[in-house]
């Protein structure tokens, strides 16, 4: 655990935490021994709920004999329920460790009952609005964290929930012209939208907080997307942030739950291979530019013009999304399986594989490097030698 840094620690219903959080990473990037190693060095690490069957052999073997909705969906409860144990096993009582749910999902509400009865100590929730999470954790005790990006969409949720007489734990604000995955703008064009700047949604935050009689420490606010240096770290907590978020630096750690193809994939990618484009939830998604990825975008035109009115049959029968642009036949949304292709991509199947990046360089380049020298290097700038081969990585 890391104990000799400078800053204030991160404050998370009562329990102090090292400010560096990492946050969730589907399909299985970010599954027990990311969120358990990072918990282990007393931070919140957090366990992306969806489709986690992928790393259980025997749930993989259950869903290949009977592959119906019903069976895939409890197989993804059972695995969830079976990674927090094994992150809490890990983190032997030290940090917290977290259950990333997205309010696009249709299995949101089992999600987040599962993370509820096996003893996740956070819920984080993005991808939508989050404005009946209060609701549906009601009887538990559990920290409960939006991800939102602008000051407007924290102070909705804000006022929402004080009215249910409960306040956000800590909010999430992460920047869709710097962060990995699914990106909380409605089209591409507002990307770079300044009201994303984060000093600038920080400070519009203490109006907010002002205009509700709330002070900073009620509500942490935790920044996230592209912070990749000790410098970084140190301006934006001395700037008002309570605690930093990153997720690609985490991804590629040797405790990061995707195959070492996964992790290559993200560390070797230079500026010129990073692409947003729309993802089938119809939000924007940064991700590199692989092969089958380059592909879809060559052919996204044609493809949306001859089939993108046209509803399918779910490839995966799981049916993950509420609304999919391919199975629901919503033409300006992207049209392909988003959960075959990030399945393809945790088993290292760099043809097939959707690969989810952050859009700035890596704290280590592209070296491999443990969840404890990437702490130590943001919070204290220092780098050791890295040591080789200390993990080794298996589905199942
Ligand atoms: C591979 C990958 C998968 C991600 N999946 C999710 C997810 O399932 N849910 C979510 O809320 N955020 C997801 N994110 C966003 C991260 O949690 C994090 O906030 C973001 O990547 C921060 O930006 P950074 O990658 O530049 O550090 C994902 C990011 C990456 C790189």
């Amino acid at each position: 655990m890391l104990t000799s840094h400078s800053f204030p620690p991160l404050v998370i219903r009562g329990r102090s935490l090292l400010p560096i959080v990492q946050g969730g990473m589907g399909v299985g990037i970010s599954a027990h021994r990311l969120a358990g190693s990072v918990a282990r060095e007393g931070a919140l690490g957090t366990i992306a709920s969806i489709d986690l069957r992928h790393h259980h052999a025997d749930l993989v073997e259950l869903c290949r004999q009977s592959p119906d909705r019903a069976t895939l969906e409890q197989a993804n409860l059972t695995a969830l329920a079976r990674e927090i144990h094994a992150a809490k096993a890990l983190a032997e009582g030290r940090g917290m460790v977290a259950v990333n749910v997205m309010k696009a999902v249709n299995a949101q509400a089992d999600y987040v009952r599962v993370a509820c009865e096996n003893g996740a100590d956070a819920i984080v929730m993005g991808a939508g609005l989050p404005l009946d999470l209060p609701d549906m954790t009601q009887a538990h005790d559990i920290a409960l964290i939006p991800i939102l990006s602008d000051s407007r969409g924290v102070a909705l949720v804000l006022k929402k929930w004080m009215k249910k007489g409960r306040l956000p734990d800590a909010v999430v604000i992460e920047h869709p012209a710097h962060a990995g995955g699914h990106l909380g703008v409605a089209n591409l064009a507002d990307l770079q939208d300044p009201r994303f700047d984060f000093l600038r949604v920080l400070e519009e935050l203490e109006t907010v907080f002002t205009s509700l009689g709330l002070s900073r420490q009620d509500v942490p606010l935790i920044v996230a997307g592209g912070i990749n240096s000790h410098e970084a770290v140190r301006e934006l907590l001395s700037a008002g942030a309570s605690g930093v978020q990153l997720g690609t630096p985490f991804a590629v750690t040797e405790e990061g739950d995707a195959h070492p193809n996964f992790k290559r994939v993200l560390a070797e990618a230079t500026p010129d291979d990073i692409v947003e484009f729309v993802s089938v939830t119809g939000l924007p998604a940064r991700a590199v530019k692989t092969p089958w990825l380059m592909r879809y975008l060559r052919h996204e035109t044609k493809i949306r013009d001859k089939l993108g009115a046209l509803k399918h049959v779910c490839p995966t029968a799981l049916e993950c999304l509420s609304v999919c642009g391919w199975r629901d036949g919503v033409e300006k949304f992207g049209h392909f399986c988003i959960d075959t292709r990030l399945a393809a991509a945790l088993r290292g199947d760099v043809a097939n594989g959707l690969f989810f990046r952050g859009r700035e360089a890596l704290p280590f380049g592209a070296a491999i490097r443990s969840v404890h020298d990437l702490m130590e290097l943001l919070l204290t700038g220092a780098t050791r030698p890295a040591v080789a081969g200390r993990w080794a990585f298996s589905l199942g």
